[in-house]
């Protein structure tokens, strides 16, 4: 059945109807709230499940068609917190998210920079830092300043299931970092990497090509 023909049936059931319309203000109302936070959000955002953001400083960046789940329903494995997107410290903290990505319940903390791709996948329970949130030495542990670098992944990058990313890691595009893995070093392109420390497990042959439309 046509999609136009299919919603004009659903809607004339008032159960349907009422269903369809408190999702879409949901979804509308977790969107007000993104902007609310000084977030600039791209076109056809999807989400789900309500995220949390705390822009203390700086930008946040979200692309065209990029999926933040915040809920383990549709999800392959259990969501242990929202999607959590912060930017504090610095005041040109920056969180970027490239077209297309999913992020699924992944906490993406930049008091620098963190850069992500298009077209990339991240799996639940994610952590990504850009800084190391307190000193090394006994008497910096308290320091409001902690060092930092950048993080940039690539294009259709694929993070697994609790992985933890670290300061200034860069990972190469079309690459795959296996679930629980702790990444340190950058990761070349086109690439496997496990472990941890992450390193690289197997080389890609055929790079991925960027499907926008695969299953969750
Ligand atoms: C990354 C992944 C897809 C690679 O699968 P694969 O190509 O079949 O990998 P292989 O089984 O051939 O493993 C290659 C090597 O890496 C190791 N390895 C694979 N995954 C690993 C992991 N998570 N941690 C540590 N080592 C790992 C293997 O032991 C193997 O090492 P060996 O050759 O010394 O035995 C898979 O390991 C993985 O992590 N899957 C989970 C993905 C996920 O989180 N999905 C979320 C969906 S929302």
């Amino acid at each position: 059945m046509p999609g136009f023909l299919r919603i004009m049936r659903e809607l004339s059931n008032p159960v349907q109807f009422i269903r369809l319309a408190a999702k879409n203000l949901r979804v509308l109302c977790w969107t007000g709230y993104l902007m609310s936070k000084g977030v600039t959000v791209g076109k056809n955002i999807s989400l789900k499940g309500k995220p949390a953001i705390e822009r203390f400083t700086g930008t946040i960046r979200i692309g065209d068609n990029v999926t933040l789940r915040s809920r383990s329903r549709g999800s392959h494995s259990t969501l242990y917190a929202p999607t959590r997107l912060i930017t504090d410290t610095r005041p040109d903290a920056t969180i970027e998210i490239g077209d297309h990505t999913r992020i699924n319940g992944a906490c993406i903390h930049a008091t620098e920079r963190i850069s992500i791709g298009s077209h990339c996948l991240i799996a639940p329970n994610v952590t990504i830092l850009d800084s190391d949130g307190h000193g090394l030495q006994p008497d910096e542990r308290r320091l409001a300043n902690p060092v930092s670098a950048p993080v940039v992944i690539g294009n259709n990058v694929w993070i697994g299931i609790s992985v933890i990313v670290l300061k200034g890691v860069r990972i190469g595009e079309n690459s795959v970092v296996a679930a629980g893995s702790v990444v340190v070093h950058d990761v070349p392109p086109n690439s496997v990497v496990a472990g941890n420390p992450a390193r690289v497990v197997k080389i890609l042959e055929q790079p991925h090509k960027m499907v926008s439309g695969c299953q969750e």
